[in-house]
């Protein structure tokens, strides 16, 4: 079995790693030379933990390629994980689905054997099975289901475990044209996955819609305990973190993605929600519950802007640690900590940025803004009167708390997450943790 994997980036170069080293013969395809050149070089196109040792073990059974047409021609299963841009109505974009497609078609046209095709990227419920299966069918002249296989199969990785996430999957999720084209990327997963994970096997619009579904509650689920943390900080004696420790045992609600803190971020969960709801509007079906998650969310971050402006003294600077989206990634997409420092510039305020791994990309996106980049998370904590830890980043956890103290008026902390304790910053800093009663009560100074 040779499987290509068209898509090189944060999900694919994973993916086409996993695979190589689970003993597939696998061609990575991508336009960009540079990860065609660090696949075969046998370095991480992208920032992943675990990628580089993957890479190495997979070597053997690793190449890859710009020329899609030797590796289609060469593979037996195609993995296509090219972006899908969300558009205004917050639909996905086909707009580089559609070409790959044809590529491969004009391949499957030459070929006299079975191929595979599965569509990892996210797409919006009707796209296999209208725009896509057309495409490749008008270009090969073949019928999916009959003459070759077409599945939509997306992942549930997030960032920073793309390789853990793929390898150990809750569950595996495969839209087919046909049972025999399910079944030979069912036995692909099983060969590569680590656990034994249940399939769910549907039709290619349930599995589209499955998929922006599973997203769309956990944001929902993300906003809701974000709501009881924002409860708790004005009720006495209350504490999220207790609060959802107690909810997370209840078997319908589960303990995951259920801790009171910040705004939600990244490349998947703001437009996935956004999608259901454009879907939902598009439809005529209500979209309120979509909708009113997304609104909460942007809520989240004006009110911690607030927050903080509220607490600087006149003329004083904010500090931001941590502008990924989350701990363990360098993608800084829709990231809270990144949406903080535009919300806090918004507001006149000065304000110094640091994360381990995001500063290129943040310098990037901040480009042309006052926003200043430190050296340190101990630098930017040191030219600050309060800092917000808006990353879980777990190198926060370790700065010296002496790092903190200052003369005169006490710092102040606000930990989004939690990381640090009362404890550690007693006598050294005003300690706020979000989500505890005793965070509203922190004296404003203006
Ligand atoms: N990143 C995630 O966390 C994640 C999670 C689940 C689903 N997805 C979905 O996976 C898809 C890809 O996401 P990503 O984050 O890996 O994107 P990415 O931008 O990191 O990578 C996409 C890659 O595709 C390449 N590409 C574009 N057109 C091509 C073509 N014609 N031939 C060959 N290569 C081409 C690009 O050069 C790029 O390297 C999207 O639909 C996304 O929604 C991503």
């Amino acid at each position: 079995m040779r499987i290509s994997v068209i898509g090189l980036g944060k999900l694919g170069s994973p993916m086409a790693a996993c695979f190589a080293a689970r003993g597939f013969t696998t061609i990575g395809v991508d336009l960009n030379q540079a990860y065609v050149d660090a696949i075969n070089e046998g370095r991480p196109p992208v920032f992943e933990p675990q990628l580089a040792e993957m890479i190495a073990e997979g070597r053997s059974c690793l190449t890859a390629t710009t020329d899609i047409t030797h590796a289609v021609r060469e593979s037996d299963a195609i993995f296509i994980i090219v972006p899908t841009p969300s558009q205004e109505d917050g639909g996905f974009s086909l707009q580089y689905v559609l070409p790959v497609m044809e590529q491969i078609g004009a391949v499957l046209r030459q070929s006299d054997r079975y191929h595979l095709v599965v569509l990892t990227s996210t797409v919006m419920p009707g796209s296999t099975g209208g725009p896509v299966r057309d495409t490749i069918e008008e270009a090969s002249g073949k019928r999916a289901g009959v003459d070759f296989g077409l599945c939509y199969s997306p992942e549930f990785i997030a960032l920073g475990s793309v390789i853990r996430d793929f390898l150990n999957p809750d569950f595996l999720l495969i839209g087919e044209s046909d049972p025999r084209a399910g079944s030979m990327l069912a036995d692909i997963y099983r060969r590569v996955v680590l656990n034994d994970p249940p399939v769910a096997r549907l039709n290619f619009a349930n599995a589209e819609l499955a998929k922006i579904s599973v997203n769309t509650f956990v944001t929902t689920k993300i906003a809701f305990a974000n709501m009881l943390a924002r409860i708790c900080e004005r009720l006495p004696e209350a504490s999220v973190d207790a609060v959802t420790s107690a909810l997370g045992l209840d078997s319908r609600i589960g303990a995951k993605y259920l801790r009171g803190a910040i705004s939600y971020g990244g490349p998947c969960f703001p437009r996935d929600n956004l999608a259901l709801a454009s879907l939902a509007r598009s439809l005529g079906a209500p979209a309120f519950v979509a909708e009113a998650t997304d609104r909460a969310n942007r809520d989240g971050i004006d009110r911690l802007a607030e927050m903080v402006v509220e607490r600087l003294p006149q003329g004083g600077t904010a500090a931001v640690l941590g502008l990924s989206y989350k701990p363990n990634t360098d993608v800084i997409e829709e990231s809270p900590g990144l949406h903080l420092v535009r919300a806090l510039l918004d507001r006149g305020t000065d304000v110094v940025a640091f994360d381990p791994a995001a500063m290129p990309s943040a310098r990037r996106a901040l480009d042309g803004s006052s926003a200043v980049f430190t050296e340190s998370a101990e630098d930017a904590i040191r030219s600050a009167d309060v800092v917000v830890i808006a990353t879980a980043w777990q190198d926060f956890a370790g700065i010296a708390p002496s790092t903190f103290e200052r003369d005169g008026e006490p710092r102040i902390v606000i930990d989004c997450w939690r990381i640090l304790t009362a404890e550690q910053l007693e006598g050294v800093a005003t300690y706020v943790a979000l989500g505890q009663s005793t965070a509203a009560a922190v004296p404003q100074r203006t």
